[in-house]
C-alpha cells in the first residue's frame, strides 16, 4: 500500500502541486485550511465558502484546486469577467453537484447584477430568476445543491462588502520568503528532472520577487542557457544561473527594466515624488492596473516606495538601489 501511495506520488508529480502538503510554504494558511477541511470531511459536509486574496503567481488557484481535491470534489472554474449575464451563473449553479466546487477568478471583476444573484446562492443556495417582462414577470426560485465557492483575487479591496462577508473562510496569501522559493525551484527541478545546484536554485530564489511563477520561469530561462552553452548539459550550476540572469536583466534584488524605469522615473522626472499613479504611468507608458497589481506590491514590500495620500514615493533604499544620492527633503 506504502509502496503504490510512494508510486502514485511521483506520478502525479506535476508542477502544480496537487495536495496541501506538496504546497511549499504559506504555513499559517495551510494549517488553518487542514482544519477547516478535516472537520468538514468528518461531518461529511460542504466546506464553507473560500476567499483567497494576494498578488499574482502565488498560488491561489493552485491553492484552490488543492482545496477541492482534499475534499475529493469536483472543481468548475470561470473568471470573472467571463460572465456577464445572469443566466450563464444560473447555467453553471444548477449543473453543480452536491459538494462541488466553483472557483470564480478575478472576483473582484464580477458584474453587479451577477454578483447579486450570488449573494443568496452562497447564502441559502436558491437563486431567484426572472422571467417574462412587465407584467407577466414572475420570479422563480431554483434550488441549488450545497456548494462550495472559491473566489481569488488579487484586489481584496474591491471587493463589496456583502460579497466578502459571505465568505467564512478568508486567507490573504503573501510573498514567499527566498528559502521557500528555493524548495519550490528544488521541486520544479525535480519535476523537469534537470538538476540544480543549491547556490543557484539560492540565486534564482533571491530574483523571484517571492513569487512562485517568476521562480518557475526564471528556471526555466536558466536551464536554456545552461543547454544553449552545453547541449549534453543535465544541471543547472551557479556560474551559468548568475550570467543568464544578468543577461535577463534581472538585478539582485530581482527589479527588471520597468522596475527601474518606474523607479528612475518617479526620482528623476518627480524629484523622488510624491506623485500619483496617473502621471507616473503615462510618463513610463505603463498599464495603470499592471504597475498597481504587479509592480508595486513588491516595491512597497521592500521597501524601494511607500504610498503617501500624496502619491508615491521613492524611499531612499530605492536611491540607494540605483546608485542616487539621497537629498533629504521636506515633504
Ligand atoms: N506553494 C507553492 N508550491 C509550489 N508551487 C507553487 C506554489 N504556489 C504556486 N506555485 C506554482 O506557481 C505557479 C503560479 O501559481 P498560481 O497560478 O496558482 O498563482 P495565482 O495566485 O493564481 O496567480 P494569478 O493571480 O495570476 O491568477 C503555479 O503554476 C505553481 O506551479
Ligand atoms: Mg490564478
Amino acid at each position: 500500500m506504502e509502496n503504490n501511495d510512494i508510486a502514485l506520488q511521483e506520478y502525479d508529480l506535476s508542477l502544480r502541486p496537487k495536495r496541501l502538503n506538496e504546497y511549499i510554504g504559506q504555513a499559517a494558511v495551510k494549517e488553518m485550511l487542514n482544519v477547516f477541511i478535516t472537520s468538514a470531511l468528518a461531518r461529511a459536509e460542504t466546506l464553507d465558502h473560500v476567499l483567497l486574496y494576494g498578488p499574482p503567481g502565488l498560488g491561489k488557484t493552485t491553492l484552490a484546486h488543492i482545496i477541492a481535491n482534499e475534499m475529493n470534489a469536483q472543481i468548475y472554474s470561470v473568471a470573472a469577467p467571463s460572465l456577464d449575464r445572469v443566466g450563464d451563473l444560473v447555467a453553471i449553479l444548477t449543473k453543480l453537484n452536491a459538494g462541488d466546487f466553483l472557483f470564480i477568478d478575478e472576483i473582484h471583476r464580477l458584474p453587479r447584477i451577477i454578483e447579486e444573484v450570488l449573494y443568496s446562492a452562497m447564502e441559502d443556495y436558491v437563486v431567484n430568476v426572472v422571467v417574462g417582462k412587465d407584467a407577466t414577470a414572475n420570479t422563480i426560485k431554483i434550488v441549488l445543491p450545497p456548494f462550495t465557492l472559491v473566489g481569488a483575487t488579487t484586489r481584496c479591496g474591491d471587493l463589496t462588502a456583502p460579497l466578502r462577508d459571505r465568505f467564512g473562510i478568508v486567507h490573504q496569501i503573501n510573498y514567499y520568503p527566498p528559502e521557500e522559493i528555493a524548495e519550490i525551484i528544488k521541486r520544479t527541478s525535480r519535476v523537469f528532472a534537470f538538476d540544480i545546484d543549491e547556490d543557484a536554485a539560492w540565486e534564482i530564489a533571491k530574483r523571484s520577487r517571492g513569487t512562485p511563477r517568476i521562480a518557475n520561469r526564471l528556471f526555466r530561462r536558466v536551464r536554456d542557457f545552461a543547454q544553449f552553452d552545453d547541449p549534453d548539459c543535465q544541471k543547472i550550476t551557479w556560474p551559468v544561473t548568475a550570467a543568464a540572469l544578468t543577461k535577463l536583466n534581472i538585478d539582485e534584488a530581482g527589479l527588471n527594466e520597468t522596475d527601474y524605469r518606474y523607479l528612475m522615473t518617479i526620482i528623476e522626472k518627480f524629484g523622488g515624488g510624491p506623485v500619483g499613479l496617473n502621471a507616473l504611468g503615462s510618463a513610463i507608458s505603463e498599464d495603470l492596473t499592471t504597475l498597481e497589481d504587479v509592480y508595486e506590491p513588491y516595491l512597497i514590500q521592500e521597501g524601494f516606495i511607500v504610498r503617501t495620500p500624496r502619491g508615491r514615493l521613492a524611499t531612499k533604499k530605492a536611491y540607494e538601489h540605483l546608485g542616487i544620492e539621497y537629498a533629504h527633503r521636506l515633504f
